[in-house]
């Protein structure tokens, strides 16, 4: 076999293979595969030929958008759905993927777009009940079950639709393509295929792509550079909290963020998150700390918690929930050496509460707070927050955004806030504790030092 080659050509089908094989992946046909050069995109996506062009000289084209009417999408879209693209909305299952756009689906339609929705995973039928469950029974939202690209691509035609949604990616499958449904290679074809459609039909496309709980998105993960942006919408299953973010964005922001609250009337735009957060929160509490964290351009209050107890183990446990373990691990051994706050004999269990995940180094020192008020068995004060990286001599550092953080804990009744020593101005109302270490942090927080 000449080793230059890299794609072989089926004579009969047309499908192309990276591998030489006896019979043809996509027909099955004997002896059909011939080595040839690797294939070019297909001339329509190609588009054009294009001129070479100084780059001062490139005309500046503003990407129409269309609203979806959902506030909480809009904002993390950067405005809403841009005609010709291809958004991947990924997530667990579960997670309420199929709710949220059905409620796009139906405020899209309350605009007076046709949206069609091809539900490949649920019947017509069931999609009905949990529209009239959502308040989402609008005309313009039209459903069609369909399992097969070709057929989808076909109702594209007697349809034409606004708005396409495909739900999910994972149970179409095109039958020219011959792999098995939810294989890779099906779900990379079935979306190029539709990633065409889009560009030709300058109509918006957006896809559901599953992900294991341990983030891989098995399938879509090979979408991502196939598509134009990459929603990724999170929580905890347990809590009625939902996060949507932009992962990738070729037409805007991807640092803002979309918060939902599952109801039994479906997604509900959360307002006032920190209050959410803070809603179950016992003042006084040992082991408990609030942080205000950042989370895109939104302020975020959140409780931090540590337990720490004598371990029975060789290597005490260490578990980060919604807080990140090497952050943690930083933490503990700052308090050990820096603050002689001794771990090395406990496990400590980390948590940020509310299914939210934390994964700034302002927590820092509310972590420190939390696992030294547990191994003191003394409460931070209730109307305190905390704020700080730490750094590994057990020197606090400031961290973006320290007005707008304090101005949110000020809004919600904080009275102190302890903060690395450069931080000087205040909102009304709030007291600043300005510490140079983490040791003075502790002190300043009216906890005993060891
Ligand atoms: P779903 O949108 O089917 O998740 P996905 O498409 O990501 O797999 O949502 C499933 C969960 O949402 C299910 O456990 C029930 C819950 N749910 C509500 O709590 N309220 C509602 O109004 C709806 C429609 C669903
Ligand atoms: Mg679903």
């Amino acid at each position: 076999m000449p080793k230059t080659h890299t794609a072989f050509r089926c004579q009969t089908c047309g499908a192309i293979s990276p591998k030489w094989a006896g019979r043809c992946p996509g027909c099955a046909e004997w002896n059909s595969l011939v080595a040839g050069p690797p294939p070019l995109p297909e001339p329509d996506v190609l588009g054009h030929p294009d001129v070479p062009t100084s780059i001062v000289a490139v005309e500046v084209a503003d990407h129409p958008t269309r609203p979806t009417g959902l506030a909480e999408v809009d904002r993390v879209l950067g405005g809403g759905l841009v005609p010709g693209s291809v958004t991947l909305l990924g997530g667990p299952p579960g997670i309420g993927k199929s709710t949220l756009l059905l409620q796009v689906a139906a405020a899209l339609a309350r605009r007076g777009a046709t949206v069609l929705v091809v539900t490949a995973e649920e019947s017509k039928h069931q999609v009905r009940r949990r529209a009239e469950r959502l308040g989402a029974l609008e005309r313009g939202l039209v459903l069609v079950a369909e399992l097969a690209v070709p057929r989808l691509v076909a109702h594209l035609d007697t349809v034409s639709p606004d708005v396409v949604i495909v739900d999910s990616i994972q149970a179409v499958h095109d039958p020219s393509v011959g792999s098995p449904s939810g294989s890779v290679t099906q779900v990379r074809e079935c979306a190029a295929r539709l990633v065409r459609e889009a560009k030709q039909r300058h109509v918006p496309v957006v896809l559901v792509g599953h992900v294991t709980k341990e983030g891989s998105l098995a399938g879509p993960r090979v979408l991502e550079h196939l598509v134009d942006t990459v929603l990724a919408f999170e929580g905890d299953r347990h809590h009625a909290l939902r996060m949507l973010r932009a992962v990738k964005h070729r037409f805007g922001p991807t640092d803002q963020l979309g918060l939902f609250e599952m109801t039994g009337g479906g997604l509900a735009a959360v307002d006032d998150p920190s209050s959410l957060f803070l809603a179950d929160r016992r003042p006084g509490q040992v082991g408990s700390v609030v942080v205000p964290t950042m989370d895109g351009h939104r302020p975020l209050l959140v409780e931090v918690q540590a337990l720490t107890s004598r371990s029975a183990l060789a290597s005490p446990r260490r578990s980060a929930e919604g807080v990140d373990a090497g952050r943690l691990a930083v933490v503990l051994a700052v308090l050990e050496q820096r603050v002689r706050v001794p771990t090395a004999q406990v496990d400590v269990f980390a948590l940020a509460v509310g299914g939210v995940q934390l994964r700034e180094p302002a927590v820092d020192l509310a972590l420190a707070l939390a696992v030294v008020s547990s191994q003191a068995g003394c409460p931070v004060p209730a109307e305190l927050v905390a704020l700080g990286e730490v750094g590994l001599g057990g020197e606090l550092r400031q961290v973006a955004h320290t007005d707008r953080r304090l101005a949110e804990a000020a809004r919600l009744g904080f009275r102190a806030a302890v903060v690395p020593h450069p931080v000087r101005t205040a909102p009304p109302g709030l007291a600043l504790r300005r510490a140079r270490t983490v040791g003075e942090a502790v002190a300043l927080s009216g906890m005993p030092l060891p």
